[in-house]
């Protein structure tokens, strides 16, 4: 019998659904009827992560209000993320900019909140620019939002897309160890030494993108093509999304697959009562490794 894999442990003492819907490029007038699916599904996902540059909370929002108001699901029982965009550094920006996402996704607290990536850009811009970057003072924006777990609207903070270096800096200065740094990660990209550091610290690793975002043009990754991952996939019987997916959570970090497709939303969540093997597991760390993602997750 395979050993379900629900939930990690976070250092603030709440729990993480191993499983959640990723909208990065979930298109308004998809996102939300995917968010739906996604609960409906029997025993279904319980963690929708959300970031306000997605341009998708508040249909996101709207979804979840019908939810509730319908019985569907109670407020306590989802695990909500969202992150705060790199135009939103600034301290006294931090709590306007989750104000709006509370304001949008039409809730009063966050599960999660993380600063988004190591990188400030001036105050308004949208998008990701070069052009746009200034010099971050994380020490500051952590201070913010510190101030905003206290608060008690950001049950858990955290950051995503730091680099080991990045986050040891921050450990030292947190007076709140971040509980969360979520980064890539897929059997391509097993970010082995930001793992480790991670667990030292008790920070809990939350892989993006864990298919290799294979509808992305301008990403370089063919994740879900590597030979090992499809051999074992046809060993068990699965799709290779699928053992991208277990395999992530073997290694014991949870994953956030996006899709708009009912079909691949509940093949995406169809990752229990099965596991990978030792023998085909132990296979995972001949694969080659090379990050998708060029410019964001390569800040050191
Ligand atoms: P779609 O939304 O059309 O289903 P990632 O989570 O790594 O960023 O990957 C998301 C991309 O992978 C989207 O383009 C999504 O397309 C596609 N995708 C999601 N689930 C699967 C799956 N089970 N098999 C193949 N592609 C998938």
């Amino acid at each position: 019998m395979a050993k379900e894999i629900l939930h990690f442990d976070l250092n603030t003492g709440a729990k993480i659904p191993a499983v959640g819907l990723g909208t990065w490029q979930s298109e308004p007038g998809l996102v939300g009827q995917a968010v739906e699916v996604a609960i409906n599904v029997r025993n279904g996902y319980r963690h929708i992560d959300c970031a306000r540059p997605y341009n998708n909370e508040e249909e996101i929002g709207l979804v979840l209000k019908k939810l509730f108001d319908d019985g569907v699901v109670k407020r306590e029982d989802l695990f909500i993320t969202s992150k705060l965009w790199c135009a939103d550094h600034l301290p006294e920006d931090v709590p306007v900019a989750l104000n709006k996402t509370l304001e949008e996704l039409q809730l009063n607290y966050i599960d999660l909140y993380l600063i988004h990536f190591p990188a400030r850009m001036k105050k308004g811009s949208t998008g990701f620019s070069q052009e746009n970057l200034v010099p971050t003072d994380i020490p500051a924006t952590w201070k913010a939002m510190e101030t905003l777990y206290d608060s008690g609207k950001a049950r858990a903070i955290g950051v995503s897309n730091f680099s080991t270096k990045k986050l040891s800096d921050l450990l030292e200065i947190a007076r709140i160890p971040p509980a969360v740094n979520q980064v890539e990660c897929h059997p391509s990209w097993q970010q082995a030494k930001l793992r480790e550091f991670c667990k030292s610290k008790g920070v809990h690793l939350s892989g993006h993108s864990p298919l290799g975002s294979p509808g992305s043009t301008w990403l370089k990754g063919k994740v879900l093509q590597n030979p090992i991952l499809i051999a074992t996939a046809k060993k068990l019987g699965k799709t290779p999304a699928q053992v991208a997916l277990r395999w992530g959570l073997q290694m014991g970090h949870s994953v956030l697959p996006k899709s708009t497709h009912e079909s691949r939303i509940l093949e995406n969540f169809d990752l229990f009562s099965w596991s990978i093997p030792d023998d085909l597991f132990s296979e995972f760390s001949k694969i080659a490794q090379a990050s998708c993602f060029i410019p964001f997750t390569s800040f050191t």
